[in-house]
C-alpha cells in the first residue's frame, strides 16, 4: 500500500493533527518513489532526517494534546515515539554506512509503523476525546 493518498479513515478528528500526519505520509510517497527508482544513499538520508525531523515536531504536539485531553495512556504513548526515534536514528545511520543499507527495508518499517500507529495507538487517544467531549454535553 502507499500512504501517498490520506483517507478519512486515518483521521484522529483533530485538524493539526492529521494535516501533520498527511505531511509525514507524503514524505513516505517521496521515500516509496525514491526507493522504486534504485538506491540513492545521499537522497535518502536526507529523507529519513527531514522525517524524523518533522516527526519530533509532531510527536511534541500530539503529545501536548494528549496532556490536554487526560489521555490515561500518554506515558506508555510517549515510548512508542521515542523507540520509534530510536529506530529511525538506527536507520539512518546503516544508510551513512552504505554496506549495510537496505532501503526497502526502511521504508517497509516506515510504512507499517505509521499506518499501524495512526490507526491503532493514534486513533484510543482519538476516542478517548470524543468520550470526554460527549460526558461534557
Ligand atoms: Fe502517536
Amino acid at each position: 500500500m502507499s500512504l501517498g493518498n490520506w483517507s478519512q479513515k486515518y483521521s484522529v478528528n483533530n485538524a493539526i493533527i492529521d494535516e501533520q500526519h498527511k505531511r509525514l505520509m507524503h514524505i513516505l510517497f517521496r521515500m516509496e518513489l525514491m526507493v522504486n527508482r534504485g538506491k540513492q544513499t545521499d537522497d535518502m538520508v536526507q529523507l529519513l532526517t527531514e522525517m524524523s525531523d518533522y516527526a519530533k515536531e509532531h510527536f511534541k504536539s500530539e503529545e501536548r494534546y494528549m496532556e490536554r485531553i487526560h489521555y490515561p495512556q500518554l506515558e506508555k504513548h510517549k515510548e512508542l515515539h521515542s523507540n520509534y526515534a530510536i529506530q529511525v536514528l538506527q536507520f539512518t545511520l546503516a544508510h551513512l554506512d552504505e554496506a549495510k543499507d537496505n532501503p526497502r527495508e526502511v521504508l517497509n518499517f516506515l510504512t507499517h509503523w505509521w499506518t499501524d500507529h495512526i490507526l491503532k495507538v493514534d486513533m484510543d487517544y482519538s476516542k478517548h476525546a470524543e468520550k470526554q467531549f460527549v460526558a461534557k454535553l
